[in-house]
């Protein structure tokens, strides 16, 4: 009996010992939930403040209120624009003018960090001038209603964007998705010299693209980018040193094909190379967001001094 009372005994201690070690695992892990949210907390009104800063951020820059239908002429002007980032008040673009005309290919050469970038901003409307104006087919473009606007551009950023998904579904873009058949993205892929290589992988136009393009290299997602913005049918191409990632070759089969089945497009052509820009019909020279030459590549062999030394210092490079 004694011994049976001894390991009812020692049970009961076990068991005590259990409830007490369970009861205390609960109170510590309440400490350790609040001492968490006494940590996290500085940091979650940190976010909450930024979202609450976007939630109520006005819209900077308001849109317009001339409709679709209007003329479709594809007609870019600046007049006397300068630019500074309402980010850093630094002046980028000084008194800006030129003319590009239907049909017409002006290009803007300049060394990084001259402006080009920032003055096709200005076309887009992604940024507003600070002074002057910008004009598309004879109208401010901040009087235009954003999809209006939207709809006369085939934009090639300077970095090609890719998204997870299909060819297709990259070429055929947004707006396009549902207009455009299975012959244009093909068409479009033809034109900037990628149909031969989307044809051959697996599934041709239904081939899986992964986010980024990773699974593409630098010159397919240039040329997968390039046929987005043909792929608009759009007015004005505006292609920010899009022909970068392509080998010569390539650059001049995209610029003659573009040339030629892009009909009666504007071309507004950011570029390093000479070699790419060399029968723009007008070639503006871009030094610290300041015109220092315009002309045909002729006359600015003749006339401008930066614009020679980059052709020269290019024709070099090419002869190594
Ligand atoms: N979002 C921004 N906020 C403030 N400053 C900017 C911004 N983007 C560009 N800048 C500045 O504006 C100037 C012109 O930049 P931009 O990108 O237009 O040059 P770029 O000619 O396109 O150069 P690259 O050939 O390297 O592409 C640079 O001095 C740059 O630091
Ligand atoms: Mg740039």
């Amino acid at each position: 009996i004694v011994d049976a009372v001894g390991i009812d005994e020692r049970q009961q201690l076990f068991s005590d010992m259990i409830v007490f070690s369970t009861y205390a695992i609960q109170v510590l892990s309440a400490f350790m939930m609040v001492t968490n949210l006494i940590q996290t907390s500085p940091r979650s009104l940190v976010s909450s403040k930024r979202i609450q800063e976007i939630l109520t951020y006005g819209i900077a820059i308001p849109d317009g209120v001339v409709p679709a239908g209007q003329d479709r002429e594809g007609e870019v002007e600046f007049r006397g624009v300068s630019f500074e980032y309402p980010e850093t008040g630094a002046e980028v673009l000084h008194d800006i003018s030129f003319k590009a005309e239907r049909g017409q290919t002006v290009a803007i050469i300049g060394s990084t960090g001259s402006g080009k970038s920032t003055l096709l901003s200005l076309i887009t409307r992604f940024y507003r001038p600070t002074s002057g104006q910008v004009l598309v087919d004879g109208r401010d473009v901040g009087e235009y209603e954003r999809a209006e606007l939207n709809s006369k551009f085939g934009f090639v950023p300077q970095t090609s964007v890719i998204f997870a998904g299909t060819v297709r579904s990259n070429v055929a873009f947004g707006d396009m998705a549902d207009k455009a058949s299975d012959d244009d993205v093909w068409e479009a892929l033809d034109i900037a010299q990628a149909s031969e290589f989307v044809s051959e992988m697996e599934g041709g136009l239904d081939a899986e693209v992964q986010q980024g393009g990773k699974n593409l290299s630098g010159g397919q997602r240039q040329r997968i980018s390039i046929a987005r913005a043909v792929c608009r049918h759009a007015e004005i191409l505006l292609m920010d040193d899009s022909f970068s990632a392509l080998d010569f070759k390539t650059d001049k089969l995209v610029r003659q094909s573009l040339k030629a089945r892009v009909k009666d497009a504007t071309f507004i052509i950011v570029a390093q190379r000479v070699g790419s820009i060399m029968d723009a019909d007008l070639i503006l020279v871009l030094d610290e967001g300041r015109i220092v030459g315009r002309g045909t590549h002729d006359e600015l062999m003749e006339g401008c001094p930066l614009y020679r030394e980059i052709a020269v210092s290019q024709m070099t490079e090419g002869t190594i």
